[in-house]
């Protein structure tokens, strides 16, 4: 069967699922084509801060229903170490700006809902998909659905399938430069049944290593501990796993996580990692497929979102106006900001976990850069600004929303 669109979005994670309804609100056609079940899509469990921009980005979109009845406005952070909580507050030191703690689950959620009622074509569990033709004016995607082959014939496509998605290596070798930079140790964490101990996140570097308070809900606390980047999940049993949640947590005013009955447990690598530019021919590549943070600054789903609306805007220019020019721009304009989020994810993950070959000047460099931190309003201040998420590099109102 052969389908013709403007849009080709490959994944339907949070980047290929706001493309697609960024488009539907400029009047341009898409078709999603997403491999994995709505189900699995739906339940994987991934990040939860949500910038002020995102936040903002989702309302102009019409999907945040779900986000303004369940998200959780949070002001501030903590920053502990030497058995000391810090309080950093947002909106005084950013104008009046906050965070939102709302599930990436509940997000994808909404926004294939909001999919849905547009009535525009979005497929799960497409098999063998790939993509061709890509610096030609008519690029295809290929799959097999419900045992048939499918072909989608476009203008464009968007490759949002993440970091281990086909479309960033269809790119033919020598186009993209890579940078990257693998850690040595990766984030084990968990789901628990308790009632949130703290209004507000809490970092943590401890001398056993990095740990992170976070939440869900009003009864879902979230929590991660550093562990070595191979560790498997069966060498911890869940008193393991607590013992050494406390004993990192913990402060000297006896703040620590409520317990509770541990729902889901894994173990995740970390990284950065920037392929660039972000595009080839017609292929332009967002979110994930382009470009890895590692966790520690919940920036991840924040870049996808900024990516999507550069090249919302870009498209709307081409059908608008006719125009490649601020496709031609896409890129640059994305790695401007990805740039500077990799930066501070990058010292936020340096300056909170141990590693392996760190050295004891290494150590006192960390609390001092933490002392520093949290005892000057201006790296206080820079470091809210960069959380709350830097501006976008361009307006709502380019890419054809209300601001
Ligand atoms: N064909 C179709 N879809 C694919 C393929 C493929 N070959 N490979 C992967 N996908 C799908 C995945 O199943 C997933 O649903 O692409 C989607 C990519 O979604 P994400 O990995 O969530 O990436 P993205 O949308 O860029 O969102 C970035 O996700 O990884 C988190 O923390 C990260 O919050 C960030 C966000
Ligand atoms: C989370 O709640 O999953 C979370 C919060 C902050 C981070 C990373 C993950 O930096």
């Amino acid at each position: 069967m052969t389908h013709r669109t403007q849009v080709a979005i490959v994944g339907a994670g949070p980047a290929g699922l706001l493309l697609g309804q960024l488009l539907h609100l400029n009047g341009i056609d898409s078709v999603i084509v997403e491999n994995r079940s709505r189900e699995y899509v739906i339940d994987r469990v991934r990040a939860g801060v949500l910038e002020q921009g995102t936040v903002d980005l989702m309302k102009a979109m019409g999907v945040s229903a779900g986000l303004e009845r369940a998200g959780l406005r949070h002001e501030g952070v903590y920053i502990s170490f030497l058995g000391q909580r810090h309080h950093i507050n947002f909106p005084e030191l950013t104008g009046g700006k906050a965070i939102t703690v709302y599930g990436q689950n509940e997000v994808v959620r909404d926004l294939i809902d909001a999919r849905l009622e547009t009535s525009r074509p979005l497929y799960f569990e497409a098999e063998d998909v790939s993509v061709g033709d890509l610096d030609s004016t008519t690029p295809t995607v290929h799959f097999r659905y419900d045992g048939a082959e499918q072909e989608v014939r476009c203008d464009f496509i968007a490759g949002c399938d993440g970091f281990h998605g086909i479309c960033r290596p269809s790119i033919p070798a020598g186009v993209l430069a890579i940078y990257e930079r693998i850690y040595p140790f990766g984030w084990l964490g968990i789901l628990a049944e308790a009632a949130p101990s703290s209004e507000e996140l809490v970092y943590t570097l401890h001398e056993r290593g990095f740990a992170l308070f976070s939440m869900r809900s009003p009864k879902v606390t979230r929590l991660y501990l550093q562990v070595p980047p191979d560790e498997s999940i069966d060498n911890w049993s869940d008193d393991a796993i607590w013992d050494e949640m406390l004993r990192r947590m913990t402060t000297r005013d006896g703040w620590k996580p409520n317990i509770g009955r541990i729902t889901q447990k894994s173990v995740t690598p970390m990284r950065s990692f920037v392929a660039a530019p972000m595009r080839y021919g017609r292929l332009f590549l967002a979110g994930d497929a382009a470009h890895i943070v590692p966790p520690t600054g919940a920036k991840g789903l924040n870049l996808a979102a900024s990516d999507v609306l550069v090249l919302g805007r870009a498209l709307k220019g081409f059908y608008g106006r006719g125009s490649m020019e601020w496709l031609d721009e896409y890129s640059d304009l994305c790695l401007r900001r990805v740039w500077k989020a990799q930066r501070f994810s990058w010292w936020m993950t340096s300056t909170l976990h141990r590693s392996p070959d760190e050295t004891a000047f290494d150590h006192q460099r960390q609390i001092a850069d933490l002392d520093y931190l949290t005892s000057s309003r201006a790296a206080m201040t820079s470091l809210a600004e960069q959380y709350v998420g830097l501006p976008a590099e361009v307006s709502f109102e380019s890419a054809g929303l209300k601001a």
